[in-house]
């Protein structure tokens, strides 16, 4: 059985995010999220401050409890398989928290015996050599953490999430607040750990995705807005992407779009300042007057009342930008 049990997990998405839902108090922070990450790839998971990124990640990582939804990490769910899918994470949390005062391998010995696991194949000197090499912190090993760059204070973070080599990255954030030269040595980093990793990072800027992930997900006011591959969403200024808008809910949209064939690259609500009313990004396979035309007949013989149909420029950039132009009435602001 131990065989069927591991071939079953190895075929599943090494991230699984099933309706996701968080609140603080009033703060709807996660709104029901789902996306799955495959192994092999780099996801940015994209946003603005407040998008609620840190929220799914601390979901992810277990370091917070879901209100709804569930999620798993190579098949182990969060909660209830909770060390087994913690065990395949390595995870550099926002702002990357250490201690100053600790000596760069007395810290690195330390957090391996926090982590320790059983059924581990190297000892504690093996794999600090290891994190050490793959970080590039030799230079640093025996100096005190405080006194080191903030670009080598990043490396020492994943060198602690590298320790108990898990299939998995996790990175919060990863080169916010380092100068441009060190965000170029830590992209750096991220691209080589991706060649052997599967890396989930977030984001709130545009280039840090363009410049390291193949997919993106695109998360807004704790709703995913757009989930598809750099290249398609980039690419997408092809001429067949449809801007929809229309006087009804997300879920009434959905349903007539189903029918009519069209690939829904983003859907989300409060079109023209309006709360009950939806935007659609839909990518069609052709663009001509007849497709629009058809769009506009499905959308009236299922009684919403149309507010904009029009060609869409595409691109990531414009996907990004345009978000916080037409925030959602009736919701919290983003920071
Ligand atoms: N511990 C908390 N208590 C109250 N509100 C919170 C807390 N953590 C996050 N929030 C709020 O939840 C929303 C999402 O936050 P967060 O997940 O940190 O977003 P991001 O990482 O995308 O910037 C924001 O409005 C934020 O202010
Ligand atoms: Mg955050």
């Amino acid at each position: 059985m131990m065989s069927t049990d591991s071939s079953a997990r190895a075929e599943q998405p090494v991230v699984l995010a099933d309706g996701l839902a968080k609140a603080y108090g009033e703060v709807r922070a996660l709104q029901g999220v789902s996306f799955s990450i495959p192994a092999g790839s780099v996801v940015g998971f994209l946003g603005p401050n407040g998008a609620g990124k840190t929220t799914a990640i601390k979901i992810l990582t277990g370091s917070l409890a879901a209100d709804a939804g569930r999620a798993s990490i190579c098949g182990y769910d969060v909660e209830r398989d909770a060390q087994a899918a913690r065990a395949s994470i390595g995870y550099l949390p926002e702002n990357n928290p250490l201690y100053p005062e600790m000596r760069v391998d007395r810290f690195l010995r330390f957090a391996w015996e926090a982590q320790r696991t059983d059924g581990q194949s190297e000892t504690r000197e093996q794999a600090i050599e290891r994190v050490v090499e793959a970080t590039g912190l030799a230079m640093v090993f025996r100096r005190a953490i405080g006194n080191c760059s903030k670009g080598y204070r990043q490396r020492v973070g994943f060198a602690q999430a590298l320790l108990h080599d898990p299939p998995l990255l996790i990175l919060d954030e990863p080169t916010n607040g380092l100068d441009p030269l060190q965000v170029v040595e830590i992209r750096e980093l991220i691209r080589q750990l991706g060649r052997t990793k599967t890396v989930l990072l977030t984001t709130h800027v545009l280039p840090e995705v363009e410049a390291l992930a193949d997919r993106v997900v695109l998360i807004h006011q704790g709703r995913k807005v757009a989930d598809d591959s750099l290249d398609r969403l980039s690419a997408a200024g092809e001429g067949r992407l449809i801007q929809l808008s229309v006087q009804a809910p997300p879920a009434a949209l959905e349903a007539v779009l189903q029918g009519f064939g069209a690939e829904i690259v983003q859907l989300r609500p409060g079109a023209f300042g309006s709360a009950d009313s939806t935007r659609a990004l839909l990518r069609v396979e052709r663009f001509d007057a007849a497709q629009l035309a058809a769009l506009s007949q499905a959308v009236q013989e299922a009684g919403l009342a149309l507010l904009e149909l029009a060609p869409h420029a595409g691109g990531l950039e414009s996907l990004f930008q345009g978000l916080d132009r037409h925030a959602p009435v009736g919701e919290e602001a983003v920071q």
